[in-house]
Parts: structure tokens; sequence; C-alpha cells
């Protein structure tokens, strides 16, 4: 095994693992994307269906990642081949590693992009803009729409915004600065917490919170669709870094004498309560202001300064929203250049720097078809199923292809391929609660993801 250097590493403590993993589950997936998913997919039901695959697929299967990494105390495909041979069985199942770091990369690709308009969005933010548009309600909503549309159409300053993300990325994940994420986790996760609670009032007060919270928890299943289900369940996956081979890897650096049961569930609750607060702060906004729930990808950036624009101090609110936005972001980013990164140093030999710029530069080119995709370019214009140009379609082989089959994989495997005895000595449980969890694995994931899956895209 060529990853001696990794399994030396280990969190310093319990709560600096809770603290780092949470920053990779916690990013624009809860705060940009569950609120727009959950838009364009009808509301309440969908939430449900989501909350559901959180709770019966996606803390399981990061238990199971959990274990695998730690039990094998290497990167992914090394950590599956090491517990597949100590259970008896055949290295082939690394290729789960393999589809996770292909995923992981593609992600990044629009990610990086998105990252930047949040980035973006702290200097309109610092410059005044939104409370400028603000000074005649009448043009209010229209001049912060504008606003967005320029920036997504402008090639070159997204290009200027994911280029400095990834420069940035590429850097601390070369030095390996886990200390210096460790500490800025320390006071920006709660940070971020504290003001998106704050602006979740605020909407409550000058929004419309009665029917934000209506269309978020009224369960009306006539609103769902199939394929919202697969978004749901996708999105579970996504939003908790599941199946890129991350939570293998954080698991890698795990010290022992850590409960995996108690630390999964308290990620996966954390990751859940943000992405909620980020729903009750943005539809109340939304409503109020008469925007469409199923605005897609701009809901975030287009309510958001609407509300700081006529806030008391908004522009200063709303700078330091958009840097916590950025800040979330880029711990997620981290952790997603993380994987191909640990792939080329463990399979290409490449020194970490190498690997790193390497990785790097292939996603600073694929996010270019991400951009000019925003940008409306024609040859990004796609006319098969997955989606109307490049970026919709990456995303949707990501999240509602890619993750849900390894999260297929990871979950058989956990269950039936990996010795019980194993995932009971690192659970640390025994009778009934074990019993669930391995049900969960052997039965519930997969055959669920299957169901799901092969329902949407019209196998069933
Ligand atoms: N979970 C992150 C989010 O919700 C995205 C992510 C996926 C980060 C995979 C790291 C790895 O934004």
């Amino acid at each position: 095994m060529s990853t001696d250097t990794q399994v030396s590493n280990r969190w310093s403590s319990r709560y600096a693992y809770v603290l780092a993993a949470t920053g990779a589950a916690v990013g624009l997936g809860n705060i940009w994307k569950f609120p727009y998913i959950m838009g364009e997919n009808g509301g309440g039901a969908f939430v449900l269906v989501y909350l559901l695959c959180i709770l019966l697929i996606g803390i399981p299967v990061m238990m199971a990642e959990v274990i695998i990494g730690k039990r094998g105390r290497s990167t992914p495909a090394n950590a599956i081949a090491h517990v597949a041979a100590e259970s008896g069985r055949s290295s082939h199942w690394s290729l789960i590693g393999t589809i996770g770091v292909i995923a992981g990369f593609l992600i990044l690709s629009f990610y990086a992009v998105i990252a930047g308009w949040a980035a973006a969005y702290v200097f309109f933010s610092g410059s005044g803009e939104f409370s400028a548009a603000a000074a005649d309600p009448a043009t209010n909503a229209d001049v912060i729409g504008a606003l967005f549309t320029e920036l997504i159409t402008s090639v070159s300053q997204l290009m200027v915004w994911s280029t400095l993300t990834l420069i940035a990325a590429i850097y601390v994940i070369s030095k390996g600065v886990k200390k210096g994420l460790e500490t800025a986790i320390t006071y920006l996760m709660p940070a971020l917490l504290v003001l998106l609670v704050g602006i979740m009032f605020y909407s409550a007060v000058v929004g419309d919170f009665a029917a934000a919270f209506n269309f978020m928890f009224h369960v009306d299943f006539s609103q769902l669709t199939i394929e919202g289900a697969l978004v749901a369940l996708g999105h579970a996956f996504f939003t908790l870094s599941l199946a890129m081979g991350i939570m293998m890897t954080y698991g890698a650096y795990l010290p022992k004498g850590v409960s995996i049961v108690k630390t999964s569930i308290t990620i996966a609750i954390a990751d859940t309560i943000v992405a909620l607060i980020a729903g009750l702060a943005i539809y109340p906004i939304v409503f109020a202001n008469g925007l469409e729930p199923s605005a897609g990808p701009g809901l975030l950036f287009q309510s958001i300064p609407l509300a700081f624009g006529s806030m008391p101090y908004g522009d200063f609110v709303g700078t330091l929203f958009f840097i916590m936005i950025v800040f979330a972001a880029f711990t997620s980013v981290i952790a997603l250049l993380e994987s191909p990164t640990a792939y080329l140093v463990e399979r290409q030999k490449m020194s970490r720097t190498k690997a790193a710029i390497v990785a790097g530069v292939g996603i600073w080119v694929l996010s270019l078809c991400s951009i000019y995709s925003f940008a409306g370019a024609e040859w990004t214009k796609l006319s098969f199923g997955m989606g109307g140009d490049i970026f919709e379609f990456l995303d949707y082989l990501t999240a509602n292809i890619l993750l849900p089959l390894g999260g297929i994989f990871i979950s058989i495997f956990a269950g039936w391929v990996i010795k019980p005895n194993i995932l009971q000595e690192e659970l640390h449980l025994t009778g009934t609660p074990f019993v669930i969890i391995l049900i969960l694995l052997r039965f519930v994931a997969p055959i669920g993801i299957l169901l799901v899956f092969a329902n949407a895209i019209g196998l069933l």
C-alpha cells in the first residue's frame, strides 16, 4: 500500500473531525441548491422525501464510508481494497472509489463557478448595489435580477472568480494546511449559523413567513414527481458529501475511540438544519416579492439581496453574509479537490503539489463549459434528456446518476461484502441498533436507491 503518509494523519480531536466533516457537508448545496431544487419540485413533499433519504439512506451510507476509511486507513480506492481483502473478497470493489473521484471532479467544475458568484456578490453588497437598487421599490426586484443576469452572462467575470477560487484551493490542498482550515472553520461555521438564523428572523418579519412555512412543510404529494424524488435522493448524497470518497478520506484520519454512529448523526443533523434554515430565510422574501420559487439556480442571488437592500446596515450584513457563503463553499471546494488529488498521488505517484495542480487545471478547463453554459453559448446547448446545457448535464449526471450509483455500491459493499463482525466492531453496536443499521445498509438503501433511480430514468 502506497499511502503510508496519509495513515499517520489524525484529526486532533473528535470535535475537529465533526467540524471538518460538517465543513465539507455544509456548503452551496445547503444554501444555494437546496432552496431552489425544493422550489422546482413543489415544496413540502420534496422536503419530506429529502428528509427520509437523509435518515434512511444518507446516514447509513455515511457510516459505511467512515468505517471503510477508518478500517482501511488510506485513500478511498485502497481503503476499499484493504477492507475487501480483510473480508476475503475481490479488490475490484475499489472501482467504487474511482466513480467517486470522477463525480467529485465533475462537481467541482461547476461548484467553483457558483462559489465565484458568491464571491462577486461580496463586492456587489460591499459597494452598496443592493441598497441603491432598493431606493426605488417599484424597480427593486428588476434591478437585482438584472445584476444577476449581467454577472452570470459575463464570461470574463466568472472566469476571474472561479480561477481565483481554484488557485486558492490548489494552494491549500498542496500545503495540506489542516490546521489553518480547522481554525478557520471553528469560527466560520458558527458565524454562518448565527447569520443565517438572524436573516431567517429578519425575513420572517419583512417577508411572508407563513407562506414560506406552508410551502416547505405542507406535504402535497400531487406536487411531487418521480423525477423530483430522484432529485431529493441525489441531493441527500450531494449535501452530505457522500459517494465521492470524501467521508472515506476523512474517516481515515479518525482518532481511535470516536463514535462513528454519533458523529455521523451529528453531521447529518447539522447539515439538514442549515439547509432548512436557508429555506426559511429565503422563501419569505421570495413570496413577499412575487419571485418564482421555480426560478432555478438564481434564486438565492435574486432573493437575499432584496432583503439586504432595504434593511438597516444591509450592505454591511449582506457583505458578511456572502463572505460566509464563500467560506462555506470554500471548505467544500477543498474537500472536493482533495479527492482527485489524493487519487493522483496514489495512482500516478505524483507529489501532492503536482497532483493538486494537475487536478485543478483539469477542473478549470472543464469549468469553462459551465461558464459558457450560463452565458448561453450555442456550443453548450445539448439536445438529449439530461438537461438543456452542459452545466445542467453535469449537475444531472453527477447528482442524479453517479452519486446514487455510488451509493448503491457502497451500501452493498458495506452490507453484504464486509464481514458483519467488522461493521459491528467499528460501530461499537450490538443488538437491535446494529440490526437496524445492517437492514438499512443491506436492503433499504440499495433497494430504495434502485427503485427511485430506475423509475426516474424510465427503466420501471
Ligand atoms: N456537500 C457539499 C455541499 O452541500 C458539496 C460537496 C460535495 C462537498 C462533495 C464536498 C464533497 O455544498
